[in-house]
């Protein structure tokens, strides 16, 4: 069993350059599926859920290959044929994102069967909406031992409008929708820069989209898609949760090959908690966490609002600031399994319904402790850099998940942090 070994208390100072975004990579891999033509995907970052949604994508019978080089990783994804539209129960539980290969199987093959993703540590996860769009635009679907198996003609374009908003929900109906035959409007979608670049490699490939980013796309559907060429933007939690490491050690970090733009309410956030960043161009950040962190509330939002998936991150640099922080969770209710770990750590957080209550600050002392998610194992890494002693993250698989390397890239700004192998307990 790996764990990450983590000695806090040293000022992170230097520069991390920041790897493409995982949760455009992935719908990106998903759109391949969509022609037989090669997709080639740039800047695709070297993380579990990647290799995972690799595997699938093999398991349906489509060639892919990866190459690693000085300018990034390249994935190329070429859909032929298909084998089977399974997406079988073993790979959807280690990986939800597996949906998003049903709106480009049903579109292009007529055919999916994908398995129900079922509870995931993070709350509910319900795909009904992806499934309600996909019968507005003509599939059948039905439960079936615990998969879906969605049916369909050619799909036909229609009005859909999602009663909340929902990422992978948005990518799916978007790729369904841009082999369909007329027109498909998609309303009250999600503007994250996830979807955006999304729409631009399906545009790429011939769709015809327009509204990206906005809450409503018109998708003009078309009988074929062509092979394309694309990169994949930079990674905006990564990058958050290196704007946190850099305030919550007191540090100077320059991060790399990020998007400020897509970061306004992290950036504005964290400047409110005291850290100077300074946005240098189009690609660079600069940020100098402060001597004292003020406390502020929050609220997590759909983009362009606070990202839930830097909720956790943010809670780490809470503990550490003067006064007292509510962090209201609007996405994922209850995706505060972390402050129950923070606890354990030395600080103080009341839960109440779906907010925290943090007061600040709080020495932190190093501790053993459990990822229960992706974003929480991210979380008690920016608390064990900021605590007394030794924290040992147990569960570590979780931030393999999406973070490329973090304890090396941690390591290389001067944090002790290190990969142990443990005999398991
Ligand atoms: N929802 C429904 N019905 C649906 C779909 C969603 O009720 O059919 C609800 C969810 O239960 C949730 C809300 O709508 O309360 C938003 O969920 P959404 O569908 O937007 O989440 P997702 O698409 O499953 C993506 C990211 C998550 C990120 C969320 C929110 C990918 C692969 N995953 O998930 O990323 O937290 O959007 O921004 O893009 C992560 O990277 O750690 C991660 C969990």
């Amino acid at each position: 069993m790996e764990k990450l070994l983590v000695v806090g208390g040293r000022p992170l100072e230097g520069k991390i350059v920041i790897g493409g975004a995982k949760n455009a990579a992935l719908p990106a891999m998903a759109a391949a599926l969509l022609t037989d033509e090669p997709v080639i995907l740039e800047n695709v970052p070297r993380v579990r859920d990647i290799s995972t949604l690799r595997l699938l994508l093999e398991e349906l019978g489509v060639d892919s290959s990866f190459q690693h080089n000085a300018k990034g990783n390249r994935l190329t994804i070429q859909a032929r044929k298909l084998r089977q539209p399974r997406a079988p129960y073993e790979l959807v539980k280690t990986m939800r994102a597996s949906v998003l290969v049903l709106g480009p199987l049903v579109a292009r093959f007529r055919r999916a069967e994908v398995s129900l993703p079922g509870g995931c540590a993070i709350g509910e996860r319900p795909i009904n909406l992806h499934l309600k769009g996909l019968r507005k635009l003509g599939a059948t679907t039905r439960i079936v031992h615990g998969y879906v198996e969605a049916r369909a003609k050619r799909l036909k374009g229609a009005r859909f409008r999602f009663d909340r908003i929902s990422v992978t929900g948005t990518a799916n109906l978007l790729m369904a929708a841009a082999l369909a035959d007329g027109e498909t409007l998609l309303e009250n979608a999600a503007c994250e820069p996830e979807i955006t670049d999304l729409a631009e490699l399906l545009t790429k490939m011939g769709a015809r989209i327009s509204g990206a980013g906005t809450e409503t796309l018109r998708i003009k559907g078309v009988s074929r898609l062509r092979g394309a060429r694309h990169r994949i933007i930079p990674d905006r939690i990564e990058a958050g949760t290196y704007l946190a490491a850099a305030g919550i050690t007191r540090g100077h970090l320059i991060l790399q090959r990020c998007r400020p733009d897509h970061m306004r309410a992290v950036i504005e956030k964290f400047r409110e908690m005291g850290l100077e960043i300074k946005i240098r161009g189009r690609t660079s950040l600069e940020v100098k966490g402060p001597r004292r962190l003020q406390a502020s509330d929050l609220t997590t939002r759909e983009y362009p609002g606070f990202a839930t998936d830097m909720q956790a991150q943010y809670m780490a640099l809470a503990t550490q600031a003067d006064g007292t922080s509510v962090i209201t969770e609007t996405i994922f209710e209850k995706r505060f399994m972390h402050a129950l770990e923070m606890l354990r750590m030395g600080a103080d957080v009341t839960l109440e319904g779906r907010s925290a209550i943090v007061r600040g600050p709080t020495p932190l002392s190093g501790a053993k402790v459990l990822a229960s998610d992706l974003r929480a194992s991210a979380s008690l890494v920016l608390a064990g850099l900021a605590a007394q002693g030794e924290t040992l993250i147990d569960r570590v698989y979780h931030i393999d998940r999406g973070y490329d390397r973090i304890e090396e890239k941690l390591s290389q700004v001067g944090a002790k942090i290190r990969r142990v192998s443990t005999s398991p307990a």
